[in-house]
């Protein structure tokens, strides 16, 4: 175990009582508070994210070790957080950004923030709304001088990934890397992650290993490692919630745990999944990179109603992130797909054009209004919205309204994000 968890084990066996915050003191008052024993603030002897020196230095230092990288920073507060950390590091070196299309719309908000000039990386995507890798960054790259710094998703939530030597070439460029590694955590544990080819990743550890809601690495691997580390300890510092999750944190320290004799169990899951695929060849499945998803043709609810609960379910598709930790659930998956009737239709939806730059942020004083969709027509949005997920903006805060747009917010208005009760933000 890692001295965190340790030291609060031992706090844990010692304390008679606490008189501190949290309000459920460590008592385990129903069975939603079975972790409140680890539900800790900050006591002295456990060390303080907005400068750690101590046991979470030392699971930082873990972290890197385990990763291979140069640095490791940790929140409890997403990946969403350590994207505004990574970007904001990065903006000393230019203010001009290339961003991929296909981004969290945490990387675009993060881009206003640190005020950046942004040139927008036009995905393409299938008939189905599929996002398609990006290809020939280098000539991106050579078409758009003075670009100095792209922002990249790979693998994306579907397990899609960029092809690696597409990063080597922007590096030989001198272009800085920053990964959106968000869906890509257990990528260590396969051999196959990102840190070797970018300058700065992210990764939501929580999404795909054993760690809690909110854990997140930011991975530093840049040969300015020495310059950009003290800046993204102190952006951390001043953006982090001042509240992190004990818990969150004391689950890193067991996934490492866990991690160390972890490789056997991820190659059964791979063997898993493609044994699947084999013996089910009645189905269709997305292709992607990632061999631990599983994304193929049967309505979600089919499984839903079998008791079990998959990732994600878009148009025909249903997808599930298999584990070591579930991997013995796959027959209660089989058993489904015995029975269940594909879906061999598809179901088409238009992804709507993304603008060649990101739209000017709307000034604070501009006043706005809430409208419904079907009346927004050729206004202009005061806000990113798109469905999630993925979470990744179709419509740019500043970009006008176009017909594409209302035809895509209105399909996805169940699952959207920055809508308020269904209407949309428009400038008055
Ligand atoms: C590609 C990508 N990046 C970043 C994020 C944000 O991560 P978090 O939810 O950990 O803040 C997400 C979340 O859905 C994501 O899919």
């Amino acid at each position: 175990m890692g001295k965190l968890t340790d030291d609060l084990n031992e706090y844990i066996k010692n304390n008679k009582a606490r008189f501190h915050m949290p309000g459920h003191n460590g008592e385990t008052l129903s069975p939603v508070y079975a972790s409140a024993p680890y539900d800790v603030t900050e006591l002295g002897f456990n060390d303080n994210l907005n400068c750690p020196n101590g046991d979470l230095k030392e699971l930082e230092e873990r972290i890197a070790k385990f990763s291979n990288t140069k640095d490791s920073l940790v929140f409890t507060s997403g990946t969403t957080t350590s994207i505004f950390v990574g970007l904001g590091a990065l903006r000393k070196y230019s203010k001009k950004i290339a961003i991929d299309q296909f981004s969290h719309k945490s990387v675009f908000e993060a881009a206003r923030m640190w005020n950046y000039d942004v040139t927008i990386i036009p995905r393409e995507y299938t008939k189905e709304g599929i996002a398609k890798p990006l290809t020939s960054l280098s000539d991106f790259i050579d078409q758009n001088p003075g670009i100095k710094i792209i922002s990249l998703t790979t693998p994306d939530y579907l397990g899609f990934e960029i092809n690696k030597d597409e990063l080597t070439a922007l590096k030989k460029k001198g272009i800085l890397i920053f990964l959106d590694s968000a869906h890509g955590a257990h990528y260590k544990v396969l051999g196959t992650s990102y840190e070797e080819y970018a300058d700065i990743v992210c990764e939501s550890w929580h999404k795909t290993l054993p760690v809690y809601t909110g854990g997140s690495v930011l991975q530093i691997c840049s040969d300015k490692a020495e310059e950009l580390v003290d800046v993204c300890r102190m952006l951390r510092a001043k953006l982090h919630t001042t509240s992190p999750s004990y818990v969150t944190l004391t689950s890193f320290d067991s996934a490492l745990d866990l991690m160390n004799d972890i490789k056997e169990k991820y190659l059964y899951v791979i063997e898993r999944v493609d044994a699947i695929k084999k013996n089910n060849t009645q189905l269709e499945y997305l292709k992607s990179n990632d061999p631990t998803k599983l994304t193929l043709n049967i309505d979600a609810k089919c499984f839903e109603d079998a008791g079990i609960m998959p990732e994600t379910s878009f148009g025909r598709w249903t997808n599930f992130i298999i584990t070591p930790f579930n991997v013995d659930k796959l027959p209660l998956i089989e058993g489904v797909l015995k029975k269940a009737k594909p879906i061999k239709r598809p179901v088409n939806i238009t992804i709507p054009k993304a603008p060649k730059k990101l739209p000017r942020k709307i000034k604070e004083n501009v006043a706005i209004e809430f409208i419904e969709i079907e009346d927004s027509l050729g206004r202009i949005s005061a806000t990113d919205v798109g469905a999630y997920p993925p979470g990744v903006p179709v419509l740019f805060e500043g970009q006008k309204i176009t017909k594409s747009h209302i035809k895509y917010l209105l399909k996805t208005k169940d699952h959207s994000f920055n809508l308020v009760n269904g209407k949309i933000a428009v400038v008055k």
